[in-house]
């Protein structure tokens, strides 16, 4: 199969177009012709070797965990699904390697759920990792109906997801962007305010008892920020800054769920979570969508689209 891979740790411009042996399907787990491929931030930080204290990785390394296709083979004993199913899923491995930047990418049925129909192969590719993540990091925040949120962060692949999680739940959300993104969080149902220098005297202004929950995908000053406006350190979560922890809220690190990415896709198929596309470029143009995800200016999602079968 052709794959974009890379060698050794390294930089945007060592990923290169390969050809490399078919993955092998293991008991449990299925193969998937790949459609679609999302692109995350830690795709990049993985290759660059920033993840090396914490996972083990092999080369040729293929990044990538987020993946819309179709079942072509199933291994042992899986009875979920049947070559021909359309599946999207975010197939992390306990150890990097074999990832979706590829025609074919093998995972544990436990990693997938049946792809939402309301969208495309590509929205589908862009919502597993920044959806999982959004989810978790509100789920973690104990988030209710009629509370005010405030997301750090949320013209992103995560945050643009997280207002759409946080609005379906009935939850009032406040979001950071600069000002060019500020009419795209309205058109997802939150009152925009710029980040930067005076940001809690504009949260203040809009919620003038402070937040009930907040959740920081931006990093910088949003921890910070946030404690001041919260009265409870436990109803914050970041997914950018340990120190969250440390100052008695959470650190949260997306994990694959098969219920959460069901619940997700529930959402699209509802018309209540839409994908804002980015950009789509070709698999073979993966360094191009690295560097523009390296400006750290993407509004919604990356994501690379798979020619083939
Ligand atoms: N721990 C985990 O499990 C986990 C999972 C997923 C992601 N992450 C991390 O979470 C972060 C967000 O991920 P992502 O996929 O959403 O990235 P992304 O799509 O690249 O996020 C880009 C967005 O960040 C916004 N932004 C940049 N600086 C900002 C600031 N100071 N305040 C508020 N917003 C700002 C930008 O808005 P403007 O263009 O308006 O500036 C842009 O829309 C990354 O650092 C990623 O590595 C962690």
């Amino acid at each position: 199969m052709k794959a974009m891979a890379l060698r050794r740790y390294g930089r945007t411009e060592d990923l290169e177009w390969t050809e490399l042996p078919d993955p092998k399907v293991a008991p449990g787990e299925v193969l998937v012709r790949v459609k679609a491929a999302g692109v995350n931030p830690v795709d990049w930080k993985l290759a660059e070797g920033r993840l090396d204290a914490v996972m083990e990785t092999c080369f040729p390394l293929i990044p990538g965990w987020d993946v819309a296709g179709v079942v072509e083979q199933v291994g042992f004993d899986v009875t979920e699904f049947a070559p021909g199913d359309e599946v999207f899923g975010y197939v992390r491995k306990d150890w990097a390697q074999h990832g979706a930047y590829a025609e074919l990418v093998s995972a544990h049925v436990r990693l997938l759920a049946p792809k939402p129909a309301a969208l495309t192969w590509e929205e589908a590719a862009g919502v597993p990792l920044a959806g999982l993540t959004a989810y978790q990091a509100i789920q973690r925040t104990g988030l209710q109906p009629h509370e005010t949120v405030l997301i750090h962060g949320a013209a992103g692949g995560v945050g643009s997801f997280g207002v759409q999680i946080a609005t379906a739940l009935g939850a009032r959300v406040i979001a950071t962007a600069s000002e060019r993104n500020h009419d795209f969080l309205r058109s997802l149902g939150a009152v925009p305010v710029a980040y930067g220098a005076g940001l809690r005297d504009r949260v203040r202004a809009q919620a003038p008892q402070g937040v009930d929950a907040a959740v920081d995908f931006a990093g910088h000053d949003a921890v910070d920020v946030s404690l001041d406006l919260l009265d409870d350190p436990s109803r914050l979560a970041s997914v950018v800054d340990p120190e969250a922890a440390a100052k008695g809220g959470h650190y949260v690190w997306v994990r694959p769920d098969r219920s959460g990415l069901a619940a997700l896709a529930a959402l699209a198929d509802e018309g209540r979570l839409t994908v804002h596309l980015d950009r789509v470029l070709p698999l073979r143009e993966a360094a191009e969508a690295w560097r523009i995800s390296q400006g750290g200016h993407t509004r919604g999602k990356l994501v690379l689209s798979v020619p083939g079968r």
